[in-house]
């Protein structure tokens, strides 16, 4: 999200916590409430910018808007808390907002209506974040329920995806329409299967683990962005971004990605190169969202900046880089490598409640937990 349009979002917070504010305590008619709420709708028209909606997600009370963390203010938290506090966690807007709809949803959100519902309208679409996936029915709207037809069986297509990533290989070029086809697949699987963990695949072999690596990290990420309730064109660069992450070790030479022993400090400092060089890669490629360039680029810095590249203090990492972060550093500790066996759950949520906070992003890290326990939970 461009800086303008994060600014506008800032304003747009100030005018609609204070639009809520003063229905409460005025009639709906008053002039000040009428004045509130037309400052909100031409914030809310300068954060949309060219796009046709916005996706707002409430994690812990910090907002994110169109997967970019808000920074934090006054009015951010003030809004937060409100909508925090009626059980809302995402909201979707649409262009075409009128005034009678802020007018309408100020209402709702007001002291005077504290325990009614909290109505959608046309263009302003409310929902819940819970994790979903669940068999018992309950959850959120923003995520479609499980659906019969589309069970365990429902599989990707292992030799399509393997020829997209042979393609990068061999010939340095990227079928950007094959990666849209296995997201959209992975996305059909992951809302279709009970636990994420089922879609994962095997590694079958050394060659296979770039590919395999990163539609794990696809599907992960994708649990992750569903369970907070993200939908939509969001979810499909999210989980494009994944499945791109790793496309800079296409790039390292195959002796040193491939080599069994202990990398020196020259094949480590290649290596290291791998995220510069796949955001480099990607952003020459067309028709990559550009959520991609910035996964790619960020997806090693970690929460508290300790892995790499190195970036200035003030860099802001995108949402989606940080849980691509935890995908990835969840399905390390899980693949069996040469010097360790696999970790068994318990063991892996010891050690990432305990990096979270620093090296994982804490509110990410507790959601991707939350998400694997409901199914441990699940019969
Ligand atoms: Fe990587
Ligand atoms: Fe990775």
């Amino acid at each position: 999200m461009k800086s303008d349009r994060a600014a506008a979002f800032q304003n747009f917070a100030r005018h609609f916590a204070n639009a809520i504010s003063t229905v409460s305590l005025y009639s709906s008619g008053h002039h000040q409430v009428s004045r509130q709420c037309s400052l909100t709708l031409s914030d809310l028209e300068e954060a949309l910018g060219g796009q046709q909606e916005l996706s707002v997600v409430i994690i812990d009370n910090q907002m994110v808007v169109e997967g970019m963390p808000l920074e934090e203010s006054l009015p951010v938290s003030r809004l937060s808390q409100t909508l925090t506090a009626r059980g809302i966690g995402h909201i979707k807007v649409l262009r075409g907002v009128t005034l009678d709809e802020i007018l309408t949803v100020a209402g709702s959100l007001s002291k005077q209506n504290s325990r009614g519902e909290v109505c959608s309208t046309a263009h302003i679409r409310f929902g819940k974040v819970a994790v979903r996936f669940s068999h018992d029915g309950c959850g959120t709207a923003a995520i479609d329920p499980p659906r019969e037809d589309q069970g365990a069986d429902c599989q990707v297509d292992r030799g399509k995806y393997c020829d997209v990533y042979e393609g990068i290989r061999k010939h340095k070029r990227l079928r950007v329409a094959g990666i849209m086809e296995i997201v959209s697949a992975f996305i059909a699987t992951v809302k279709s299967e009970a636990d994420p963990l089922l879609a994962l695949a095997p590694l079958r072999s050394n060659d296979e683990y770039t590919f395999t690596h990163c539609a794990n990290i696809c599907i992960l990420s994708l649990a992750q962005a569903m369970a907070l309730g993200i939908d939509g064109p969001l979810l499909h660069d999210i989980g494009i971004a994944a499945m791109l992450h790793d496309v800079g070790k296409f790039l390292v030479p195959e002796e040193v990605l491939n080599k069994s022993g202990p990398l020196d400090e020259k094949e480590w400092q290649l290596v290291k190169q791998h995220p510069l060089m796949g955001a480099h890669y990607l952003l020459d490629t067309p028709g990559v969202p550009h959520l991609a360039v910035i996964t790619a680029f960020e997806h090693h810095m970690r929460y508290d900046f300790s892995g790499y590249p190195e970036v200035p203090g003030h860099w802001q990492q995108n949402l989606c880089s940080q849980m691509t972060t935890v995908s990835d550093f969840f399905d390390a500790l899980r693949t069996k490598r040469p010097y360790r066996g696999a970790m068994d759950m318990t063991k892996i949520s010891g050690i990432m409640l305990e990096i979270a906070g620093t090296e994982l992003h804490p509110l990410l890290a507790r959601n991707f937990l939350k998400i694997m326990d409901s199914f441990a939970k699940t019969p």
